[in-house]
């Protein structure tokens, strides 16, 4: 499969068997993938364990890409059993790439999961789902999913997103452009920096849409201490709101991510690791198949310790009343 320009790292086959047996002694143990103050302690002790190879191919992102490919999992088409109608449903479905995905999100920072989104779990499933097929979340399918940044609206939000594929028949592509690549003017820098528009709660997060409270503004991009920083959904930003003058600047932004977005379309096993601060990612329109054997990814999140990427007014967000859950490290 294609993964267009998008940098690879490999795993040495010692280091899949690596990864795999811990996976698998963890799931052993726990019997469930499902979120559990357990599970979190035995893979923060596995993750500390494993050794040199794994840790050099979770290192940061290096290029100006904002992402990288890594093939991290032995991923057994049979053995997954068929793609789930819904991640309701998906419960510990090829559980044993949730841990693995869980390992290697530890190896990068502290995993990250969120009360009121898939029961709390921390690996994600992303497949499409028969009736959201025009949805702006990860369960649809028909129609181009906007570029965005994971969990925009929220102050906690992910510094690192990771998607997994078990499987991907159809070769569909996951979009990214980031912000390193997109060259505006310093005007448009400085109109952008400016808090004047909300991002709303996006439609995963049902009880976040009928919070009570104001919703406040936040910029778009920034420069940070550790570099530019982008803060991006534009399907859950009310733009008439803004001024004109910030709508031209906006429109300009989204125009160069356009430009500069690359499509990788991920092979069983792959993981893509996205910076979230850097990067927005999308996906474009695919037909689901609804037999069993449609798309499927799993989805994990990283906050990164000591990163200095966000300004000190997102603490004072109300984050829509969502609790982010953060696991740590050993
Ligand atoms: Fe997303």
């Amino acid at each position: 499969m294609s993964t267009g320009s998008a940098p690879v790292r490999l795993l040495d086959d010692a280091s899949l068997t690596e990864l795999r047996h811990a996976a698998e002694e963890i799931l052993a143990a726990a019997g469930t993938s499902a979120t559990s103050p357990a599970l979190l302690a035995a893979v923060a002790r596995s993750a500390a364990a494993l050794g040199a190879p794994i840790r050099h191919a979770c290192r940061p992102v290096d290029t100006d890409d904002g992402l990288f490919v890594l093939r991290a999992l032995a991923v057994d088409d049979t053995g997954i059993g068929s793609t789930p109608g819904s991640w309701a449903t998906a419960g510990d479905r090829a559980a044993v790439h949730d841990i693995a995905l869980l390992l290697l999100a530890t190896v990068m920072g502290n995993p990250l999961a969120w009360e009121g989104q898939q029961d709390g779990r921390f690996v994600h499933n992303i497949v499409p789902s028969s009736g959201h097929e025009r949805a702006q979340t990860g369960a649809s399918s028909s129609v181009l999913l906007s570029p965005h940044t994971e969990d925009a609206f929220h102050p906690g939000r992910a510094h690192l997103l990771m998607l997994g594929c078990m499987r991907n028949h159809d070769a569909v592509a996951t979009t990214a452009a980031s912000i390193c690549k997109v060259r505006l003017g310093d005007e448009d820098l400085a109109v952008l920096a400016r808090p004047e528009v909300p991002i709303l709660p996006d439609d995963a997060y049902a009880e976040a849409r009928g919070f009570d409270g104001r919703p406040p503004n936040v910029p778009t991009l920034w420069e940070s201490e550790d570099g530019r920083t982008l803060r991006f959904d534009p399907a859950y930003t009310p733009l008439d709101e803004a001024t004109p003058e910030y709508r031209a600047a906006y429109r300009r932004l989204s125009e160069q991510l356009a430009a500069v977005s690359t499509a990788v379309s991920l092979a069983p096993g792959e993981v893509l690791i996205v910076d979230n601060d850097l990067v927005v990612h999308g996906r474009v329109p695919f037909r689901a198949r609804y037999d069993g054997t449609d798309r499927w990814l799993k989805r994990a999140l990283v906050r990164v310790p000591g990163r200095r990427t966000r300004p000190p007014a997102e603490a004072t967000e109300h984050g829509y009343g969502q609790a982010a859950i953060e696991a740590h490290a050993a």
